[in-house]
């Protein structure tokens, strides 16, 4: 029998609690899918999930999402309100020229880096807030 009370979830007190870029935190998570909150600034490194999905919805400052496949190279801006789904396989690379907060919804384990370790960019999965 359910007996939980939900949270309610502040996006501005989250966002707040966390001073590492790249690093995200868990907030939630409903069906084997992890939500998350992270703040970027700077340049990402190019990678690709396998088997992963990734949802980006950008709440503060404007990211942009470089892409490329045998086709070439091609980028998408997405700025406070909207959302962009990466599909598994895609090559990818996130620029926040300023800073952004971004909330993320890809499943639980996903690593931020994909295929690749990187001994500085790659958090630690699954990290709560
Ligand atoms: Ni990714």
């Amino acid at each position: 029998m359910p007996s939980a009370r939900p949270d309610v979830i502040s996006l501005t007190d989250a966002f707040s609690r966390i001073h590492e870029y790249w690093r995200p935190r868990l907030v939630g998570s409903l069906n084997g899918q992890a939500v998350k909150l992270s703040r970027l600034h700077g340049e990402f490194i190019w990678h690709h999930h396998a088997d992963e999905d990734e949802l980006f919805l950008v709440t503060t400052g404007r990211l942009r999402i470089d892409f490329r496949d045998a086709t070439g190279e091609w980028s998408s801006e997405i700025g406070p309100g909207e959302l962009i789904v990466v599909p598994r396989g895609l090559e990818h690379r996130p620029v926040a020229a300023e800073p952004v907060e971004l909330l993320l919804f890809e499943p639980l384990g996903t690593r931020n880096t994909g295929t690749i370790e990187d001994a500085v960019l790659t958090a630690p999965t699954d990290t709560p807030l």
